[in-house]
């Protein structure tokens, strides 16, 4: 399932990350990418201990605590720590698919990539190129959000960045390992969710049915999740 959450930063904290993303140091993006996707990555990426990179993470991370559509499309265990790319002058990221498990620098905590997600900085109309292509079943999707938006699709697909024409393109990216690994399993919990949610709006949360429907929500999520 891909998942388009908007307004996970709101424009005050768009404005405040990007003048610290003006002014950190930025290096060769193929620091964090493996051996097959180093053929395919050209961009320019934060060094993943820099102070300003800290800093825009705590604010994502905990901005995405306090949403609960990441919270019911993601059902996060652990988060990787956000990181922060740049693209310009053509630079693009070809076709491939993220590592299965990233270990967390310095930490030695390893996380499997269920979800992974990308944070916008810039309007659409701020740069030429730059879509997030992710394909699947479907066909391939093109995506290109406003700043503070964020988009949620599932690691094992295979997904590219078109190249960047005019301006720059620059985004947060980072993994989730979900409670739920199955994407097909956290797709039906996530769909009961909402119509729950929307029930619960129409009828009040005290109606038996509601009553009812919450209670197999949490029994699958009981069966499903691993934590
Ligand atoms: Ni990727």
């Amino acid at each position: 399932m891909m998942l388009h959450i908007p307004q996970v930063l709101s424009a005050p904290q768009v404005a405040e990350c990007r003048q610290l993303l003006q002014q950190a140091q930025w290096i060769d993006g193929k620091a964090t990418a493996g051996f097959q996707s180093a053929l395919a990555k050209d961009n320019l990426q934060l060094p993943e201990d820099c102070a300003e990179g800290r800093q825009m993470g705590e604010l994502i991370l905990q901005a995405l605590g306090r949403n609960p559509l990441f919270i019911a499309g993601a059902l996060p265990d652990k988060v990787f720590p956000p990181l922060f790319n740049c693209y310009q002058g053509g630079q693009s990221f070809g076709l491939h698919v993220d590592n299965a498990v990233r270990e967390v620098r310095g930490s030695g905590q390893r996380i499997r990539t269920d979800l992974s997600a990308t944070l916008f900085f810039c309007n659409p109309e701020e740069y030429d190129g730059g879509e997030l292509v992710v394909e699947d079943t479907y066909g391939a999707h093109s995506i290109k959000l406003a700043a503070g938006d964020l988009i949620l699709y599932p690691s094992s697909s295979l997904h590219r960045v078109n190249p960047v024409t005019r301006g720059a393109r620059v985004c947060a990216f980072f993994w989730i390992q979900s409670m739920v690994r199955d994407d097909g399993q956290r797709t039906l919990l996530f769909d009961l969710d909402q119509s729950v949610q929307q029930l619960n709006r129409e009828l009040g949360p005290a109606h038996a049915s509601c009553v009812q429907l919450t209670g197999v929500y949490h029994n699958l999520l009981r069966r499903w999740a691993s934590v």
